[in-house]
């Protein structure tokens, strides 16, 4: 263990701290953490923490949500730069026009949003719920915000629920193209395409099998094939290959990283618990509004 590490380990202790650590930060990360995986898992083990502090070693919305779900809590982003470019691309302002264009209809939203976006949604979900989310309304249309991909991806798995999308994307997986998936098919023909549903639909419909972050290793790990073309963030690969050496993981394309992941680094996270900064507040009013929809999505997930 190194000297970083066990100062880490050892300040933690001392201030009652929890890590979480979303499954595309560096992967040395993982020494400190205490869970790491997809946004689901880390938002409902921010809701059964009694730690005193939760540091996120993920993106801005990520350690929001946790301070929704945790008031009383001190929740520390080791570097405020690490924002969803996804999350970014919708105001409370474009999300009231965009609901007064459509009205009278629910309205769910990416977890991958800020809080006040999800403070005038009905339910929020994450990707590896989705579709039970959506099902679960029993609607016949939705609005979908802001990931348009992954709304599609719904409306197509459920067939039966019309989902008008919000024209949001994540810059990280547009950059994979079908000429990739096919590039990589040629090269490794026995290997299994699995990819993520922010993917394009072009990608998505040829990948054999789209999920979470968190599907996507389970269904590699499970399967009896030896081979994997991973179509998403390069932080799944390392854990993969660190984790299942007997069999082979091949990144879509070199350089498919989120930069605003991978802005923490152990040294950050020794700075941030030390000096228990930079805390992540939200405002109470909108924070009450959004746990409502968090709230619905964790009990609609839990059943
Ligand atoms: P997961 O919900 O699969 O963790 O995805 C979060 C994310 O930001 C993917 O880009
Ligand atoms: Fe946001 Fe895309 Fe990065 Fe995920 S990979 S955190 S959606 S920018």
């Amino acid at each position: 263990m190194s000297e970083l590490t066990e100062k880490i380990n050892q300040l933690k202790k001392e201030k009652n701290a929890v890590i979480l650590a979303h499954c595309y930060q560096n992967v040395e990360i993982d020494e400190v953490a205490d869970f790491v995986g997809d946004s689901l898992y880390l938002s409902q083990m921010a809701a059964k923490t009694n730690a005193d502090i939760i540091l996120f070693a993920g993106v801005y919305f990520m350690a929001q949500t946790a301070k929704i779900l945790c008031p009383d809590k001190k929740v520390l982003l080791p570097r405020l730069e690490s924002g969803c470019r996804m999350a970014d691309m919708i105001s409370i302002n474009q999300l009231r026009e965009f609901k007064s264009k459509h009205p009278n209809i629910p309205t769910v939203c990416y977890i991958n949003s800020t809080a006040e976006v999800k403070s005038e949604c009905d339910i929020c979900c994450t990707s590896s719920n989705a579709l039970k989310i959506v099902k679960s309304l029993q609607a016949d249309e939705i609005l979908f915000l802001p990931d348009t991909y992954l709304g599609k991806w719904v409306e197509q798995k459920l067939g039966n629920v019309k989902v008008t999308t919000y024209p949001g994307f994540c810059p990280t997986h547009l950059q994979i193209r079908p000429d990739d998936i096919k590039n990589m098919r040629e090269k490794y023909p026995e290997a299994l395409v699995l990819a993520h549903p922010e993917c394009h639909q072009s990608v998505s419909s040829i990948a054999d099998f789209v999920g979470s972050t968190t599907a996507i290793m389970k269904y590699a790990i499970e399967s009896d094939k030896k081979q994997f073309i991973i179509a998403t963030e390069k932080g799944v690969v390392d854990r993969l290959k660190r984790d299942y050496p007997d069999k082979e993981f091949i990144l879509v394309k070199d350089n498919i990283i989120c930069p605003n992941m991978k802005w923490h680094t152990l040294i950050d996270i020794y700075n941030s618990l030390k000096n228990e900064e930079h805390e992540i507040n939200v405002e109470k009013e909108t924070a009450k509004k959004a746990l409502k929809c968090i709230d619905r999505m964790l009990e609609v997930s839990a059943k």
